[in-house]
């Protein structure tokens, strides 16, 4: 049976579910590294979370940087343009990149950021993203590692929102269409 939480949302996932997930990425991500150094580059807001319990799976000497995008359209209807709107403070030429994303979706957001961060020529650049609803994809792009895939639902909390809200939820639940705001 589902749980609940005490917002009355249905759990997708808990808590303990993600943290024995991240352990198991960490794990590889630490393998295919075989010693080699480490930029871990999020993208605000919704991988901060993951980005942070992420870190600290991975067992190589690591530092952190920040992307934020934004995509042009109104609504749910993304109009496909992304805009970078904060880039990275340090270059990435000749580094081991691992871009952490919540989640790819349509994978606009994703094909556009593996297109502006490989002009900067890095070693080597790899996508870590908790969640992926590949039937929703809409440009070619798929992940080294991915967390949980799941079917066209929409999720909230451990960083994912809904209109900013409920990114501080410990675990992955459903938006219900009906859920009272
Ligand atoms: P896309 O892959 O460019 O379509 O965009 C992915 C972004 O859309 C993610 O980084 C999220 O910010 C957002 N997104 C997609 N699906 C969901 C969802 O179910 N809940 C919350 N945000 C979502
Ligand atoms: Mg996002």
């Amino acid at each position: 049976m589902a749980s609940i939480t005490y917002e009355g949302l249905e759990v997708l996932y808990t808590r303990e579910q993600i943290a024995e997930r991240v352990v198991e990425i960490g794990a590889q991500i630490t393998r295919d590294l075989n010693g080699e150094k480490l930029v871990m580059v999020g993208v605000l807001k919704g991988a901060a979370l993951f980005l942070s319990d992420l870190a600290r799976a991975v067992h190589v000497d690591t530092t952190f940087d920040f992307v934020a995008v934004s995509s042009y359209g109104k609504g749910q209807r993304s109009s496909g343009a992304v805009k970078l709107i904060k880039d990275l403070d340090e270059p990435i030429e000749g580094k081991n990149v691992l871009v952490v994303e919540d989640i790819l979706d349509t994978g606009l957001t994703l094909s556009y950021l593996r297109k502006i961060l490989l002009q900067q020529r890095p070693k080597s650049l790899r996508i870590a993203t908790l969640l992926d609803k590949p039937s929703r994809r809409i440009e070619k792009i798929e992940a080294d590692y991915v967390g949980f895939s799941i079917p066209n639902l929409f999720v909230i909390g451990y960083g994912m929102d809904y209109a900013e809200r409920y990114r501080n939820l410990p675990d992955i639940c459903l938006m219900s269409p009906d859920h009272p705001e």
